[in-house]
C-alpha cells in the first residue's frame, strides 16, 4: 500500500505509523524524523533546517522533496510506504505525482487526521520520545512505566525543541495556511478517507484498518 497521512502537530500520525507500518509490511518515511536526526548530526541538510524547524516553519520545498525523492527509492520502500508528514504544501505533492509517474505508481489512500486545534496543546506540550525508535510517550495518554526512560531500552525520553506552546502556534498557522489545501487536492482525486482522530488511540487503529480493507 502507497499512504499519506495528513494532520496538524499532534494529530497521532507518528502514534498509528509504527502500527500500521508492521501490519502491512510498509516502510515509515515521516520528513520529521529524518530532518530532525539531520539537525542532531549537524549534516549539511541539518544545517539548513534547523532554523525553520526551531520556529515552526515549514522547511524548503526543495530540501524534503529531495529527501523523500532518495528514500522512496529504496529496496525497502518497494512493497508500499506511509509518508509522515509529507506532502505538506501543493509543490510537495505534484513533485510526488511526478516521482511516482515515473515509478508507474501513485498513492492509494491519504488518511486525513482531522482534530480540533483545541485538543493539540495538551497533547505536545505532554509528549515525551525515544529518537533511536520513534516511539513516542505522553504524560498522561501514554505514560512510560518509569517517567523519563524508554520502556523497551531503559534510555532516557526526550521533549522536542518544538514542542512548545509557543511554537506550536505557528506550526498550526503553517498546517491550516500550507497543509490544509494538500487535502483537497487529493479530495480532487478521491482517494481521502477522514479519521476522528480526538478519539483514543485505539479506535484511531481500528478505523484506519477499515479504512484500508
Ligand atoms: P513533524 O515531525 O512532521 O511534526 P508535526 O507535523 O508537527 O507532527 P507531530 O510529530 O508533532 O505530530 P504527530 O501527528 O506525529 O503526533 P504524535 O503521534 O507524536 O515536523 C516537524 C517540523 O519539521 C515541521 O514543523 C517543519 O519545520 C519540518 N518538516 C517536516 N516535514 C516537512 C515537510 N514535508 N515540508 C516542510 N517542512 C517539514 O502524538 C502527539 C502526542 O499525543 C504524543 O505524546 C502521543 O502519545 C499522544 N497521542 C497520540 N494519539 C493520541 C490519541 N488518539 N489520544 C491521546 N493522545 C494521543
Ligand atoms: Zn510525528
Amino acid at each position: 500500500k502507497r499512504l499519506i497521512l495528513i494532520g496538524p502537530p499532534g494529530s497521532g500520525k507518528g502514534t498509528q505509523s509504527p502500527i500500521i507500518k508492521d501490519e502491512y509490511c510498509l516502510c515509515h518515511l515521516a520528513t520529521g524524523d529524518m530532518l530532525r536526526a539531520a539537525v542532531a548530526a549537524k549534516t549539511p541538510l541539518g544545517v539548513k533546517a534547523k532554523e525553520a524547524m526551531d520556529k515552526g516553519e515549514l522547511v524548503s520545498d526543495d530540501l524534503v522533496v529531495g529527501i523523500i525523492d532518495e528514500a522512496i527509492k529504496k529496496p525497502s520502500c518497494q512493497k508500499g510506504f506511509i509518508l509522515d508528514g509529507f506532502p505538506r504544501t501543493v509543490v510537495q505533492a505534484e513533485k510526488l505525482d511526478d516521482m511516482l509517474t515515473k515509478q508507474g505508481t501513485k498513492i492509494e489512500k491519504v488518511l486525513n487526521f482531522a482534530i480540533d486545534d483545541a485538543v493539540l496543546e495538551e497533547r505536545i506540550t505532554g509528549r515525551w520520545i525515544h529518537p533511536p525508535s520513534g516511539r513516542t510517550y505522553h504524560t498522561k495518554y501514554a505514560p512510560p512505566k518509569v517517567p523519563g526512560i524508554d520502556d523497551v531500552s531503559g534510555e532516557p525520553l526526550i521533549q522536542r525543541k518544538d514542542d512548545t506552546a509557543e511554537v506550536l502556534k505557528s506550526r498550526l498557522e503553517a498546517f491550516h495556511r500550507q497543509t490544509e489545501p494538500v487535502i483537497d487536492y487529493y479530495n480532487k482525486k478521491g482517494v481521502v478517507s477522514q479519521l476522528h482522530a480526538e478519539k483514543p488511540p485505539k479506535e484511531v487503529t481500528a478505523e484506519i484498518q477499515k479504512s484500508l480493507s
